[in-house]
């Protein structure tokens, strides 16, 4: 038998995993395990420590719920949040996570995952399904450029497997922020005839002229293809005579739709928002959308807003909801309780 660094912990996170696992199996739905498990299980990195047991179910919105009765028929505790799409289960310091597959995977469909796509192993005296290597490969690809780089557990993991592979992990994705004023001819033009193709000629912008040159464009590329994109303009906003620096969340767009692309540029988004430590606001009628990706929204909060100009004259909007990431000066959070109009300086972004 091998085991990771942290030994005796395993051996007791083991036997709990095991448990949950068989009451997912015999409630019918099947699991496969993944994440720092699966990772020491193919490297055979006695260096590691596997603290927790993640493991994936198909169908998330049918089977959360049959996992949550079939763990109160257990008088199991569980955390269950439909927003991250993860149900927790803690018993002590033994943690095991059962989390939705997530979209935009090459090697792992649901259709496929579940029934012969993955490895069969021995978990210590039960026979489970494993994510196979090459699985893990393009997660930790994803998980890169999802999360926030600062993460050093992502950073970490995929260096150690990069060291076991002898090779860089093959990422199809990559996220680029490039200033307005320092976009490549390139993607310049993509971006223009991106957002002509969604919004018509009409509204076409000039990405260099018609935005702050200190604009952030936050960008999603697959291959080298843009998929999806989105702008964080820096904008002053005034709130009961105080200043406060936001981003002007704009022109968010995926080109290939309904694939995961939009989430990993929104989640790209946050990470800005963190870095800058700014508040970042939009407004739009895609609301759901912002919603699923774990965003603040407020309906109709556009009407709080009013576009003050250079001469005094004011403008209102009545057209949109409010979607947002709150950073620290909790701007959104004092708009909402108070009732005074927020000013701001250009037209509604
Ligand atoms: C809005 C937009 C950017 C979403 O991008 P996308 O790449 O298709 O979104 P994703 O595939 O990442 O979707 C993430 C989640 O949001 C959901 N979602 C996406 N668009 C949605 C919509 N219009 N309504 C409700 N839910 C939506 C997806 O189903 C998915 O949910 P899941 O995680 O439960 O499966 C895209 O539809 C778009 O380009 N729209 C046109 C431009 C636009 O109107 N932009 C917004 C205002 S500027």
């Amino acid at each position: 038998m091998k085991y990771p660094k942290n030994k005796e912990h395993f051996k007791e996170l083991v036997i709990f995993a095991k448990k949950i696992i068989k009451i997912c199996e015999d409630a019918g739905i099947p699991t496969i395990v993944y994440g720092s498990f699966a990772h020491f299980y193919y490297t055979k990195n006695k260096g590691i420590n596997v603290n927790d047991i993640d493991i994936m179910i198909p169908e998330h919105k049918k089977n959360f719920p049959k996992v949550v009765r079939a763990l109160k028929k257990n008088k199991i505790k569980y955390y269950y949040s439909p927003r991250w799409e993860t149900l927790i289960i803690k018993k002590g310091d033994l943690k095991v996570e059962v989390d939705s597959v997530g979209k935009g995977y090459k090697t792992m469909k649901e259709s496929t995952l579940f029934k012969s796509n993955h490895a069969k192993i021995n978990f210590y005296g039960l026979q489970i399904r494993l994510l196979k290597l090459i699985q893990i490969e393009e997660m930790y690809g994803r998980a890169l450029i999802e999360s926030d780089k600062t993460k050093l557990n992502v950073i970490y993991k995929v260096d150690l497997l990069e060291k076991f592979l002898s090779r860089k992990l093959k990422g199809d994705f990559v996220v680029d922020v490039v200033k307005s004023k320092d976009l490549n001819r390139r993607d310049k033009k993509a971006l223009e005839e991106l957002r002509v193709k969604e919004f018509g000629e009409k509204n076409r912008k000039d990405f260099k002229k018609d935005y702050e040159p200190n604009t952030l464009w936050v960008m999603v590329k697959k291959k080298g293809r843009i998929v999806s994109f989105g702008g964080i303009r820096p904008i002053k906003v005034k709130y009961k005579s105080k200043t406060y620096n936001i981003g002007g969340v704009c022109s968010t767009i995926s080109s290939v739709k309904k694939k995961g692309y939009g989430k990993l540029m929104v989640n790209a988004m946050v990470n800005q928002s963190k870095k800058m430590d700014k508040t970042i606001i939009g407004f739009t009628g895609k609301t759901k959308f912002f919603a699923k990706c774990g965003w603040g929204t407020k309906k109709d909060l556009i009407r709080r807003f009013v576009w003050v100009k250079k001469n005094g004259e004011k403008v209102y909007d009545n057209d949109g909801d409010g979607i947002y990431y709150e950073g620290k000066d909790k701007l959104i959070s004092k708009v909402l309780k108070g009732k005074s109009m927020v000013e701001i300086p250009v037209e509604f972004w």
